[in-house]
C-alpha cells in the first residue's frame, strides 16, 4: 500500500515530536502493509513549512529507517491549506507536490464553512498543479453543499478519504459523508492521515475491510496512489457494489 497523506516528519507540525516518534509510526506502517509513505506536513499560516525543510526531514527519516532496517520508503509532499495555497506562486506550489508527480494535496478548512471554495480551488489549479482534495468528508463546506465534491471532481480534482472516517473515528456525520462519497464514486484515494503510532495511527487495509470496502482497498490504497506519483492516468475503478457496514452496538 502507498499512503499519500501522513504526518510522519518529526517536529515540524502536529505529527511526532521527535525522530523516535517517526520511527514508531514507520514500524506501524510496515506492520499494516504499507511500503511507501508520502510525508505530508501541514503547510499553512500556522505551519510555514518550506520544501527545503520538508526535504531535510524526509532525508533524516529515510536515513534513520535504513539504519534501523525498517522497510519503508518516505517521499516528500505536503498538505497545503487552501487559504495559504491561493497566495502561493506556481513555483512555490510545484515545490510542495506529492513525490515527483503533478498532484498537490489540498486541505479545505475543516470547521469553517467557506463559500467560494470552487473559485479558490480553480485558482490553485490554474497555477499548474493538479488537486487531490484531502478528506472532504471532514470539511464543513462539503457537508453544507452536498453537490460541491461532485462539481470539483468534474472540474478535474481527485479526492482522498481518511481511512478512519469510514469506521466512525471522526463521528457519525463524517462517517456518513465518507461512505456516501465512496459509494458515489467520488473518492479515488484512501490514506491514513496518521499523526502518531497509537491514537491517529497508520493503516488503511483494516479500516477499509471493517467498513465493507475491502475490495476497493487495492485500487484506492495502491493503484491510484501509484498513478498519481507517476503522473499517469488513474486506472478504472473495479466493479464494486456497496454493502452495509458491520453494525456496532453501543
Ligand atoms: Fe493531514
Amino acid at each position: 500500500m502507498i499512503d499519500l497523506h501522513c504526518h510522519i516528519l518529526p517536529g515540524i507540525d502536529d505529527g511526532p515530536d521527535d525522530l523516535e516518534g517517526s520511527l514508531a509510526m514507520a514500524r506501524e506502517h510496515v506492520a499494516r502493509g504499507t511500503g511507501v509513505v508520502v510525508a505530508t506536513p501541514h503547510v499553512g499560516w500556522d505551519y510555514p513549512n518550506t520544501p527545503e525543510v520538508i526535504e531535510a526531514g524526509v532525508a533524516e527519516v529515510n536515513a534513520a529507517l535504513r539504519a534501523e532496517g525498517i522497510e519503508l520508503e518516505v517521499l516528500a509532499g505536503a498538505e497545503v491549506a487552501l487559504t495559504r495555497a491561493v497566495d502561493m506562486s506556481a513555483e512555490q506550489l510545484a515545490g510542495l507536490r506529492l513525490g515527483d508527480g503533478p498532484w498537490l494535496l489540498l486541505e479545505a478548512p475543516i470547521s469553517v464553512d467557506s463559500p467560494g471554495i470552487e473559485g479558490l480551488v480553480g485558482i490553485v489549479q490554474s497555477r499548474g498543479v493538479r488537486v487531490l482534495l484531502a478528506h472532504p468528508e471532514r470539511c464543513a463546506s462539503f457537508h453544507t453543499d452536498p453537490g460541491l465534491l461532485e462539481r470539483l471532481v468534474a472540474a478535474g480534482c481527485l479526492a482522498q478519504v481518511t481511512a478512519g472516517a469510514l469506521t466512525g473515528f471522526f463521528g457519525r456525520t463524517v462517517q456518513g459523508a465518507a461512505r456516501r462519497y465512496v459509494d458515489a464514486g467520488l473518492i479515488h484515494v484512501v490514506a491514513s492521515d496518521a499523526h502518531d503510532d497509537a491514537h491517529r495511527a497508520p493503516g488503511m487495509s483494516a479500516p477499509m475491510e471493517e467498513a465493507g470496502y475491502g475490495p476497493l482497498a487495492p485500487w484506492m490504497g495502491a493503484d491510484v496512489p501509484r498513478a498519481l506519483l507517476d503522473g499517469v492516468p488513474v486506472p478504472p475503478r473495479p466493479a464494486f457494489a456497496p454493502r452495509p457496514a458491520r453494525r456496532r452496538r453501543f
